[in-house]
């Protein structure tokens, strides 16, 4: 069986690749859809016919545990991989909650390894690893210190799995997408205390999702949305973080 294997996939942009998974990647027999929200996952699989809900917290040992034993069991040919799922908390470092920076560092960098680690023995040569970052991961954000922290750990470790993967014929694509209009805002409590996500244009989580699978399809290292953040990602890698770092703030 020959599946694409997406976390985060109960809303936002996981949501929305998992709904053009197929037209990208026709190869793939069944979509394994994991997140925590068991009755969002079954009822996207109900709709796209031929996925599984896998209803795991990958940020815990039980979930991870059942996500491995899962693959152990079935022994599927893992052709796309999509680390999706994210948090991102906004405030001022030492005023904020450490269960909630605790939780991006545990799902933004730990959860994406272990479950990258659990499904290269299962990539054949061709396979796809998407994963996904943030504009956030070109210049350190103040008031976003640990989330874009969590970012460029993303962004750096795709850039070298990607080296590392090549002789298999596995191409890792980090996408860095500036704001989507989606539940993370809430969950983060960005909605409304924003000037920075106030201002800055979006970008429509469909087209992200649709452009970031062509870039895996392609099997490009970096892919950025939006020609205003091709821009900033040209000027944070020429101009001194020290510069803009005032600009990026949250
Ligand atoms: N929205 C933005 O402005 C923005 C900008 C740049 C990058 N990003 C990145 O885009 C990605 C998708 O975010 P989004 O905007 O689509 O946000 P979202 O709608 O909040 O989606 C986050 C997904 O992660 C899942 N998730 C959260 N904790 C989990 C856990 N412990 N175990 C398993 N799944 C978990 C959520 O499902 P459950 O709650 O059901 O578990 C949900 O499906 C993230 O990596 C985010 O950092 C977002």
């Amino acid at each position: 069986m020959r599946i694409a294997l997406l976390t985060g996939a109960s809303s936002g942009l996981g949501r929305e690749i998992a709904l053009r998974v197929r037209a990208r990647f026709p190869e793939v027999e069944e979509i394994w859809l994991v997140a925590r929200r068991a009755e969002r996952l079954e009822a996207l699989a109900g709709e796209l016919g031929n996925a599984r809900a896998v209803s795991a917290d990958i940020t815990g040992e039980r979930g991870l545990g059942a996500l491995s034993a899962l693959i152990a069991k079935e022994r599927p040919e893992i052709a796309l991989l999509v680390n999706n799922a994210g948090c991102g908390f906004l405030g001022a470092f030492d005023k904020s909650v450490p269960a909630e920076q605790e939780r991006m560092v545990a799902l933004n960098c730990l959860a994406l390894t272990s479950v990258t680690r659990l499904a290269l023995p299962y990539m054949p040569a061709g396979a796809r690893i998407l994963n996904i970052a943030s504009i956030a991961a070109f210049v350190p954000n103040a008031n976003m210190a640990v989330y874009s922290a969590t970012k460029s750990y993303v962004l750096a470790f795709s850039r070298a799995l990607g080296l590392e993967l090549k002789p298999r014929g596995i191409a890792v694509t980090a996408v860095c997408p500036g704001p989507m209009d989606t539940e993370f805002l809430r969950v983060g409590r960005i909605a409304g205390n924003s000037k920075t996500f106030r201002t800055l244009p979006y970008c429509d989580s469909a087209r992200v999702a649709e452009g970031a699978l062509r870039a895996a399809a392609r099997g490009r290292s970096v892919w950025t949305p939006r020609a205003f953040y091709k821009f900033y990602r040209v000027v944070a890698h020429v101009l001194p973080k020290a510069w803009l770092m005032p600009l990026a703030k949250t």
